[in-house]
Formats: structure tokens, sequence, C-alpha cells
């Protein structure tokens, strides 16, 4: 009896700390190590406000450990000085993070996702954001499908996945495009 009571302790703990469940009362929780990693990396200050950590950290990391995102929705995607195909640290640009613009082509810009005066990223509710993500539609037009933005792949993403992007981008700061002539820059 007591031994089953303290291996449903152990294994509760072990799931609460893999998890990010509540843990009991007064220890502090551990970040999942991929939310931990992007709270690391995020080149921007976040404003958590009522966010879980756990939630927007993972987000940095798909989006700036995984997904790649900056790399198109970033102009400059790097900082003066340090792309990494020049030999540079790979230091991403951050007054110009997610601001949008990189062109491809004449015709076609990636847009801002920074949150608008709502607090919405690039002006879009989730429903629209998980259209975009899922189905490629474009929010503006949902006849027309979004080129280039690789959201053949991203829509394989689990739900949870696109919310902790969702968060994030929700967290960061409002920021414009700089210049760039082409992603990755
Ligand atoms: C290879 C470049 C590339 C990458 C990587 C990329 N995008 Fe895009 N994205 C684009 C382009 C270009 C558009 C505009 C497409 C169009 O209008 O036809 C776009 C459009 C979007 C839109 C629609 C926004 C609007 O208002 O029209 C969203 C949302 C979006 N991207 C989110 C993301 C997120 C989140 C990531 C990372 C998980 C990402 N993108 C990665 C190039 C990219």
């Amino acid at each position: 009896m007591v031994w089953r009571h303290v291996v449903g302790i152990v294994a509760a703990s072990l799931i609460a700390s893999c998890v990010n469940l509540p843990g009991p009362p007064g220890l502090p929780i551990p970040l999942d190590a991929r939310a931990a990693i992007g709270m690391k990396i995020a080149p921007v200050p976040l404003a958590l406000n009522n966010r879980d950590p756990g939630v927007v950290g993972l987000g940095s990391y798909l989006v700036n450990a995984a997904a790649g995102c900056v790399d198109c929705h970033g102009c400059p995607t790097y900082a003066a000085g340090q792309s990494p195909f020049k030999g540079g640290s790979g230091q991403l640009e951050s007054a110009h993070y997610l601001g949008g613009g990189a062109p491809f082509g004449p015709n076609l810009v990636a847009p801002g996702l920074t949150p608008d005066a709502h607090g919405n990223p690039g002006g879009l509710t989730r429903q629209k954001f998980f259209a975009a993500m899922r189905e490629g539609k474009d929010p503006d037009d949902p006849t027309r499908i979004l080129q280039v933005m690789p959201w053949a792949m991203y829509r394989h993403m689990a739900d949870e996945d696109l919310d902790a992007i969702y968060e994030y981008l929700r967290s960061i700061p409002p920021a414009k495009a700089g210049s760039c002539t082409g992603p990755g820059q």
C-alpha cells in the first residue's frame, strides 16, 4: 500500500516536471526543455502579462529554432554584420524582428507578424491565423492561396504548437519592416 503511494507520488512529480503540470505547492515548476530554450533565444523582450511562460517559450522555440519564420518575415533577418553566411554570429535583428517585408520578386512580400493595437499578430484573429497556417488562406481574400509561405508543411503542426506560436507572436513588441532585398539577409 505504502509503496504504491510512493510510486504514485514519484510518477506524478516526474510527469509534472516533464509536461509542465502544476507540481506540489511551493515548488517551482520547471519549464519543458523546449520552452526553456525558447525563452533563452527570443531576441526581443516578451510581454508575458498573464500568459503561460511554458506556452510562450514553446512558441519561441518553434519560431526561432524550428520553423524559420524570421527568415522571411524579418527584414533584415540578422543584425548588422551578424549574418551567419558571412562569418557573423547569427544574432537576429531585434528592431525589425518579424516586422515583415522580405520581398519575393516584384509583387510579393512577407507581411509583418507582430501584434496590432488589439494585440493580434499581424492583425489576425486566432481563426484567421489558423486558416493561413493550415489552409494557406490569404486573410484578406480567402479565395487566394498564400504563395511561397510554407503553409503546406506547417499545416501538420498540432493545435498546441500553432497556439503556442500565436501566443508567442502576441508577446513580442510591434515592429515595422527594415530594408533588405530578400529573405535570410
Ligand atoms: C519561405 C518564406 C516564409 C517562411 C519561412 C514563413 N513565411 Fe509566412 N509568409 C510568407 C509570404 C511570402 C507570405 C505572403 C504570401 C502571399 O501573400 O501570397 C506569408 C504569409 C503569412 C501569413 C499570412 C499573413 C497575412 O496577413 O497575409 C501568416 C500568418 C504567416 N505567413 C505566418 C508565418 C509563420 C508563423 C511562419 C513560421 C512558422 C512563417 N509564416 C514562415 C513567407 C514565409
